[in-house]
């Protein structure tokens, strides 16, 4: 099923992060390998040019063939010869970070997959339920600021731990001095700026904003729904009352930046993110697939929704994307999109970090989206 082209279909998850396996790993690595089905090549490419033509993103749901159980049988084949190349190669450094990235790339698809799934449900009449499990009950935000003083910042990752090309390298930059707000943008502060006519008044609008709003009729944010006056909310749990503490999700950030527009407020760059998140995280990080998952594990401030910044998606001073094909893996989306931060409740665990760069487009809001305003002013 793919209701809309930003939504793939779940069984094409499961066989373009084989694909990536077999074009970056087994093909370059291993003479003797022969592809599962040449044809994968074409269905399964997501978007990298350099490894020929791939089919359509918008046309992934025409594809009844192969079937899941194809697909189960491909990633049974790949998975088996992963492990002969790992074992003949061994710990050889190019080799094992590729196989890093290809664990990682997986990780972030595990990701996608709970959104479109979530998306998939959502646009069906019957509103299925994914996960049976309870999600806490979100106490009232506080609204206490931290203070980021005006000076030199370092930025980006330099740890010996893994991390994508697009957070290096690290490098110093000026910050003049802000305050960002501690918790997360509740609901209930959502709902005020909507009963205040927030969707009706183009002066806290973006104009790019506030044509998508008129041309797409939006009034409030992703599978929200007003029943006999009372707000509901689309979760992967189903269908619930709209609770007041929790923090508002799948917004855009033309969302995101009007409601900052009306609170007298701005959107974080993603440096002062990245400060507030490195002082605050708290790990390791939780997702609600995870097993022994407890729900307050994720009333940690940092890590329930990603958070809309105003920074522009582009390259750190001194960046060199990864080499070969995988030049496509992010350097060429640095161009109309804006960074997030932080991480949700459907990132998988050990794949949520401070320097953790996410990108969208600004209209895109089926991500668990969120917002957490800051200020020039020091609170
Ligand atoms: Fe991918």
């Amino acid at each position: 099923v793919q209701p809309i082209a930003d939504v793939s279909p779940p069984k094409w998850h499961l066989a373009h992060t084989t694909w990536f396996f077999e074009e970056v790993i087994l093909v370059p690595f291993n003479p003797s390998y022969t592809r599962f089905n040449e044809q994968y090549q074409l269905l399964f490419n997501s978007y990298y040019k350099t490894a020929g033509k791939h089919w359509l993103q918008s046309e992934r749901g025409q594809l009844s063939r192969p079937t899941v159980q194809e697909i189960m049988a491909y990633r049974e084949h790949v998975d088996e010869a992963v492990c002969n190349l790992l074992t003949a190669i061994g710990a050889d450094s190019d080799f094992a970070s590729l196989i890093e990235l290809g664990l990682q790339h997986e990780q972030q698809h595990q990701e996608l997959l709970l959104m479109d799934i979530k998306y998939i449900f959502g646009v069906n009449i019957t509103l299925p339920t994914y996960s049976t499990i309870q999600l806490p009950s979100h106490s009232e935000p506080t609204n206490t600021w931290f203070t980021i003083s005006p000076g030199k910042y370092n930025i980006g990752h330099n740890e010996n731990s893994f991390c994508f090309d697009n957070e290096q390298p690290q490098h110093t930059t000026y910050l003049n001095g802000s305050s960002i707000c501690k918790s997360l943008v509740s609901n209930g502060d959502y709902l005020k700026f909507i009963d205040a006519g927030g969707y009706t008044n183009p002066a806290y609008w973006l104009s790019d904003g506030w044509n998508w709003l008129e041309s797409k009729r939006i009034s409030h944010p992703l599978y929200w729904q007003k029943r006999d006056d009372t707000w509901w909310q689309f979760t992967l749990q189903g269908l619930h009352r709209l609770e007041e503490n929790e923090p508002v999700c799948h917004v855009s950030y033309y969302e995101a930046h009007a409601f900052a527009n009306w609170n007298g407020k701005r959107l974080p760059t993603e440096q002062e993110l990245e400060i507030f998140l490195t002082a605050h995280q708290e790990g390791p990080h939780q997702n609600i697939l995870h097993k022994g998952f407890h729900p307050t594990n994720c009333n940690d401030p940092c890590s329930q929704v990603w958070c809309w910044s105003s920074t522009s998606f582009s390259p750190y001073p001194g960046y060199t994307p990864y080499a070969g094909v995988l030049q496509e893996y992010n350097a060429k989306f640095m161009c109309n999109q804006y960074v997030l931060r932080g991480g949700c409740v459907a990132t998988p665990q050990g794949h949520s970090r401070p320097t953790y760069r996410n990108f969208y487009n600004p209209h895109q809001r089926w991500m668990f989206s969120g917002i957490r305003l800051a200020t020039d002013a020091i609170q």
